[in-house]
């Protein structure tokens, strides 16, 4: 008989007594249920982990975001205290490089107060002793919980790992995605019964023509929407740099990944990041509709390099030895190219300002060309 982990025999015995469950709520236990989630058990990044994200690649995404904060700060009038805010900061790695950049300016450095929002006790941790040097560091559960103030607010990938709805279009109508167990007792995608009643005319106009069969996926807009308020009345900016797509469509991106590898996110529930990629036109209209102002999406390999990033490699490379000088040269590439690897065209970054704030560093020049929309 096969053995299952607790929590995919606590997903079972949910669907026997109720039925099958969301596709929304089968991630948030895969990745949040409160003794079994994966992202409340253990640290999933780095070569020994799951995969590995942009400021474990080289300090210089770090660094660079720092230095956007300080353009933010500079270009909100300097206020005396500033809340640097992170989303998700995992390791806290991109947070010591921002702040090691964000040194040069001792009126800035000193004006921060920082507040990381993160669920994960086994990150806390690492976090903690990752920033054992800086001051006025406090946690919280969610970004609700940070206080009033001026604020630079980032999120790298954070906003792939909230839950998604899914729903499948049938000749029927549009029906939610669901995960039941099949005759052999596997959990298995299907669609509700019954159809979702005036569903169509809240899609995409792009979706509502798509074939049946076609998924369409969206998550709350209630996160951007709480980020795009506090920056509109409060000053400062958001970043958020994922990946995902330009645009609304439809797709199915509800993927796990284990080990470097994409893995079935139906199997070993809780044991997988199981994440889908971020609608870029979503996040942005639900920050415009609250009154905030937009700019970009961009690519992050376009995005890094407006910031410098090449001349940060050179004078990086310059003071190290030629094997320190390949790894520095790989990581750059690895941060902005297009190819297979590249997370340069894959991940792309949006801010989000209050509406006076008529253009950020990195965002404003041109919009993305068609072909770097590849995702
Ligand atoms: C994919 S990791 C990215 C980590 C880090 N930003 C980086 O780039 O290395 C997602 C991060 O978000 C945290 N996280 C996941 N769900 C969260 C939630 N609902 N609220 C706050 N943090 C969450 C995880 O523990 C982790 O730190």
């Amino acid at each position: 008989m096969t053995e299952f982990s607790p929590l995919e025999s606590e997903i079972h015995k949910l669907i026997r007594s109720s039925g099958p469950m969301p596709v929304w709520r089968y991630m948030e236990l895969c990745l949040m249920h409160p003794e079994h989630g994966y992202y409340v058990s253990r640290d999933p990044l780095g070569r020994e982990g799951d995969f590995t994200t942009a400021p474990e690649v080289s300090q210089m995404f770090g660094e660079l975001l720092g230095l956007w904060t300080a353009s933010v700060w500079k270009a909100i009038g300097s206020p005396p205290m500033l809340r640097l805010v992170e989303l998700g900061p995992g390791r806290g790695t991109m947070m010591a490089d921002a702040l090691r950049a964000v040194r040069v300016l001792p009126p800035l450095y000193q004006s921060l107060q920082i507040h990381l929002v993160e669920i994960n006790p086994v990150l806390r941790e690492k976090q903690q002793a990752t920033l054992s040097g800086a001051r006025n560091i406090t946690w919280h559960d969610s970004i609700d919980d940070v206080p009033e103030g001026p604020a630079v607010i980032l999120a790298n990938e954070y906003f792939d790992v909230l839950p998604i709805h899914q729903v499948v279009k049938r000749e029927t109508g549009w029906h939610e995605r669901v995960v039941k167990l099949d005759d052999d007792g596997k959990l298995v995608f299907a669609a509700a019964d019954e159809p979702m009643p005036r569903f169509e005319v809240l899609l995409p106009p792009l979706v509502r023509a798509a074939p049946l069969g076609a998924v369409f996926e969206w998550r709350p807009d209630t996160e951007m929407m709480k980020i795009a308020a506090r920056v509109r009345d409060q000053d400062g900016a958001a970043l958020i740099v994922d990946y995902g797509h330009l645009r609304s469509d439809a797709g199915d991106t509800f993927q796990a990944i284990a080990r470097h590898s994409f893995a079935d996110p139906l199997k070993n529930p809780g044991q997988a990041d199981v994440t889908a990629h971020v609608d870029f036109q979503a996040l942005a209209r639900a920050a415009e509709d609250v009154g905030a102002r937009v700019h970009g999406p961009v690519t992050q390999g376009e995005f890094l390099k407006r910031l410098g990033i090449e001349t940060r490699a050179v004078t990086l490379m310059a003071k190290t030895t030629p094997e320190v000088s390949a790894d520095i040269s790989a990581a750059l590439k690895r941060l902005t190219d297009s190819g297979r690897g590249g997370m340069g065209s894959m991940f792309k970054v949006l801010a989000v300002t209050e509406p006076n704030l008529t253009s950020v560093a990195g965002l404003n020049d041109e919009p993305p060309a068609p072909g770097d929309e590849a995702a």
